[in-house]
């Protein structure tokens, strides 16, 4: 008997957490969606069905009525608004999505920084924010998501350097942050295999004017290369032989000019005869 009263309580208990997660919305995920659509612009209407009634209840159970989210146990884990041509920022609320798997906002015209907020999604293993115009600097934060398997910045305006940290993420396999304004040594946790931590090829940092250091060329010599030198010795040399002639020339020309006038003035004081 008891163990049927147990099993009945069970089953109730099951099917009330059920019911409530089909009815009740993560108050974190809606926090984190309403606060995405609105730093996000949408100027092709892409995101239509983005309405106060979905954001207010964005998972239902394991569907989502929004374009690009999908749900899994009632919550949002991941979020797909690649070539949507979307303008505006990333919300730094992103990091309300606390169950988010896969972030994809690629290949849109988003600008400003990346959140360093994103070091909350501790479950995150894709972060796909490609060709976009996303600036600042690459957040050394993301070293919290232990997770990461993809981080795919490619195609931004980034600057700084890559952050060092990065090379402890264990489970990186993909890492592209190719044709960014990235500057500074590439951190060698990141390009030499050590024990069992991966090694990304040129093909990842290629496009970024300042990199440096294997698997690029090392950093160019301070300035310049002898043939610059000789050249730009030469050149200064010719120039100011150049400009000290037309100087002198305009001296001579100049007091040829004020000895006439004086001569003339001269003349004037002479009386006519
Ligand atoms: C969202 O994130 C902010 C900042 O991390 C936090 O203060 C807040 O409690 C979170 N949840 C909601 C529902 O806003
Ligand atoms: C939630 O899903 C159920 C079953 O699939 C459906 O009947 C209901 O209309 C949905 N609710 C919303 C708000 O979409
Ligand atoms: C991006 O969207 C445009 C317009 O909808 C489409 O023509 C293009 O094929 C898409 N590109 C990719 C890579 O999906
Ligand atoms: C958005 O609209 C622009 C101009 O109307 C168009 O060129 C572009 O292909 C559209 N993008 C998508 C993803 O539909
Ligand atoms: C990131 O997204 C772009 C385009 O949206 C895609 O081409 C690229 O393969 C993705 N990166 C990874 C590592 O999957
Ligand atoms: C990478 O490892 C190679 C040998 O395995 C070494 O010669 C090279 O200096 C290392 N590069 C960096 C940046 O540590
Ligand atoms: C660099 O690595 C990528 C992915 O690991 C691979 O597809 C590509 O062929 C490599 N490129 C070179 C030049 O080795």
């Amino acid at each position: 008997m008891d163990g049927v009263g147990g099993a009945a309580v069970v089953l109730v208990i099951v099917t009330v957490t059920m019911m409530m997660r089909s009815c009740v919305s993560d108050p974190n995920d809606e926090a984190c969606l309403r606060e995405v659509a609105k730093s996000l612009e949408d100027p092709n209407r892409s995101l239509q069905n983005w309405i106060e009634k979905n954001l207010a209840k964005p998972c239902n159970d394991s569907i989502s009525n929004l374009q690009g989210a999908t749900c899994n146990n009632g919550r949002i884990y991941r979020l797909s608004l690649n070539n949507l041509s979307l303008r505006g920022t990333i919300s730094p609320f992103i990091s309300n999505c606390t169950n988010l798997q896969s972030l994809d906002l690629s290949s849109n015209a988003l600008t400003g920084p990346i959140p360093p907020e994103l070091q909350s999604l501790v479950n995150l293993a894709v972060l796909n924010l490609s060709s976009n115009q996303l600036h600042g600097q690459i957040p050394p934060q993301l070293t919290m998501c232990a997770y990461l398997n993809i981080i795919d910045l490619h195609d931004n305006l980034l600057t700084g350097p890559i952050p060092q940290q990065l090379g402890i993420l264990v489970r990186l396999s993909t890492f592209d942050v190719s044709n960014n304004r990235l500057s500074g040594p590439i951190p060698a946790s990141l390009s030499n295999r050590t024990g069992n931590l991966p090694r990304f090829n040129a093909t990842s940092f290629l496009g970024n004017k300042d990199l440096y250091g294997y698997p690029l060329p090392p950093m160019k010599t301070k300035g310049l290369s002898v043939l610059a030198i000789v050249g730009i010795g030469l050149g200064s040399g010719l120039a100011s032989l150049v400009l000290s002639f037309t100087g002198v020339c305009i001296w001579l020309k100049v007091t040829e000019q004020k000895m006439g006038q004086d001569e003339g003035k001269i003349s004037q004081l002479m009386p006519d005869y």
